[in-house]
């Protein structure tokens, strides 16, 4: 993957986003939406794995068939709203390991703060992918990347519903190897750094808080 920045513009993965940003979807309508357009921006995101080839016997003779190379990948939530992609990816990509980035932001300093980090061993050896809905601001997707890089990653990945340019421009100086995949670049952030037009908050509309 070379581009930066991805923005898979499948006519599927675009009607699914416009009922997501309805206001009036429902919570189960919104969930089963995003695991429905995770595993087609899945497909997208791990178009050009690596490949090596197993010798099998089919009914009818033998033959080199091709299968993916090397270690298994991981597959990082950065919680808690990334927990909506990790699901439908999973179905699609089921031996994959996972693990988890939740991080806070603290009200004074405004910058994020750890509160979990599990993630599989030998992340030096896998294809990382993190995934997170939203990449507003950059702020948490930047610290949990860089949290990703001080455990040993360092062929990472990051999948999201929605971009906003601010986010995409922090990450890019911040993180200029890891490539973005997106449904959508949207417009700009709001000044509660919501992405306008957005869809509102991700996690709220998933899990149905408020
Ligand atoms: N997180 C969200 O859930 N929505 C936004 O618009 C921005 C960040």
């Amino acid at each position: 993957m070379t581009d930066h920045l991805t923005v898979v513009d499948h006519p599927l993965v675009q009607h699914k986003l416009s009922l997501m940003r309805e206001e009036g979807t429902s919570t189960a309508v919104f969930r089963q939406l995003l695991r429905e357009i995770s595993q087609l921006l899945a497909y997208e995101v791990t178009r050009n794995l690596p490949m090596t080839t197993k010798r099998i016997t089919t009914p009818m003779q033998e033959m080199d068939a091709p299968v993916l190379a090397g270690r298994k990948l991981a597959l990082v939530s950065i919680l808690r709203a990334g927990n909506g992609l990790l699901d439908g990816m999973l179905e699609l990509i089921p031996s994959a390991r996972v693990g988890f980035v939740g991080l806070y932001r603290d009200e004074e300093t405004l910058q994020p703060v750890q509160y979990y980090f599990k993630v599989p061993t030998e992340l030096q050896d896998r294809l990382v992918i993190a995934v997170d809905p939203m990449l507003a601001t950059g702020n948490s997707s930047v610290a949990a990347i860089d949290l990703l890089k001080q455990a040993g990653a360092t062929d990472i990945r990051f999948l999201c519903l929605l971009a906003a340019p601010e986010g995409v421009a922090r990450m890019k100086e911040a993180h200029p190897d890891v490539p973005i995949v997106t449904a959508a670049l949207d417009s700009h952030l709001n000044d509660k750094g919501y992405i306008v037009p957005g869809l509102g908050d991700a996690g709220d509309r998933m899990f149905g808080t408020k």
